[in-house]
């Protein structure tokens, strides 16, 4: 299939191209690569499609194409997605942002999920496959199990997210946010004779000062948290928490809808979400069958031990940066109940959280 690939040299797009090209999926993608700044350069990628740069605003080249996949961005889909289909495109369109997300024409992609409902739409004729949010994609990889085998009445998460979320401009200014508050006390923070409370009071001054630098988040997140992320949709809830019950239970095509809902929350993490999860479940289940389910789902999901160095170990945002992995681990029944079950865990918020569903997607499309 003729693929374009539009947004590859973002975040997103970069982590998307690293996989493709450690899986070889090169080998069997007809590639093009467009632009919407550097239209006739070299493509970095023209094995087998244009040797140049397309323009990524060009209907008729974008109409060549049987499959675009775009990491642009959400104002590059409104823009171009209904030209393309108001001109008759009929192919498939593969996306990272949201705007399509919750249309009744898309699908929402995390196939190790809905594999299932992902063949029906192609097979019904839907053309559009639409990457979930990052949190919901996680938390799914993680609980896939316990959905699939219709053992959760609702969820609660409280999650930790990364500053990758929110772009990597975002990123760039939490390491600059934490080299600030350093250079307020380096000449200080060693010398055992400064009181700590002396050492805080600066950091506190620095954070809350008008030099420190807050141009993306509005708010200190090195040495600090801040507890909202998006917009407020209504009745207090943020997009945010919102997408994590429309997103999840169209993913999971729910008829009925399974309540989920929490705090969504940015921490000063480089890339990996974490999430909180009070899970109530419909019947009593031990945890050891619990851990069976969650751990025989997919391959990716690892069950952590309950314990403290299995936890500092393998269940932070250090330790799966990077990797494919989806520990879940802190899995015990609360003392609320015995059908409450408290969970954690972490993945990556550029892999399963964004490119890899549309990675597999491709392949699903190719084979
Ligand atoms: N909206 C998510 C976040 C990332 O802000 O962390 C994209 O899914």
């Amino acid at each position: 299939m003729k693929t374009g690939f539009i947004g590859w040299r973002g975040m997103v797009g970069s982590v998307l191209i690293e996989r493709i090209k450690l899986e070889n999926d090169f080998q069997y993608i007809d590639h093009t690569f467009f632009s919407t700044s550097q239209i006739g350069q070299k493509s970095p990628y023209s094995q087998y499609g244009s040797p140049y740069l397309m323009d990524a605003f060009d209907i008729n080249t974008l109409y060549e194409m049987d499959v675009i996949l775009t990491c642009q961005g959400s104002d590059y889909t409104k823009k171009v997605h209904p030209m393309l289909r108001n001109a008759g495109w009929d192919g498939y369109w593969i996306d990272a942002s949201s705007s399509l997300r919750m249309s009744e024409d898309s699908i929402i992609i995390l196939d190790p999920i809905n594999h299932d409902l992902i063949l029906k739409a192609i097979n019904d004729g839907k053309k559009d496959f639409i990457g979930g949010n990052c949190t919901v994609s996680l938390m799914l990889m993680a609980l896939g199990g316990l959905f699939k085998a219709d053992l959760i009445e609702w969820v609660s998460s409280m999650t930790y997210q990364a500053a990758s979320g929110a772009g990597a401009k975002n990123m760039r200014e939490l390491l600059s946010q934490m080299g600030s508050l350093n250079f307020s006390v380096n000449d200080i923070l060693m010398d055992p004779s400064v009181s700590i409370l002396d050492i805080d009071r600066k950091v506190s001054l620095a954070m809350n000062g008008s030099e420190f630098n807050i141009t993306n988040f509005d708010a200190p997140l090195a040495g600090s948290l801040i507890p909202w992320i998006d917009k407020l949709v209504g009745e207090g809830q943020t997009r945010e928490e919102w997408k994590g019950y429309v997103e999840t239970n169209k993913i999971l095509g729910k008829k009925e809808p399974i309540p989920i809902d929490g705090i969504c929350v940015r921490i000063g993490a480089m890339r990996s979400h974490s999430q909180a999860l009070t899970i109530k479940l419909k019947k009593h289940v031990s945890v050891s069958e619990i851990e069976s389910i969650i751990n025989n789902d997919n391959q990716w999901t690892k069950i952590i031990s309950n314990d403290k160095e299995s936890s500092l170990k393998y269940l932070t945002p250090a330790s799966v940066s990077g990797s494919l992995d989806i520990p879940v681990g802190r899995i015990r029944k609360m003392r609320i109940g015995d059908n409450y079950l408290s969970a954690f865990t972490v993945g990556d918020q550029l892999l399963w959280g964004a490119a890899e569903p549309l990675r597999r997607m491709l392949k699903i499309l190719n084979s």
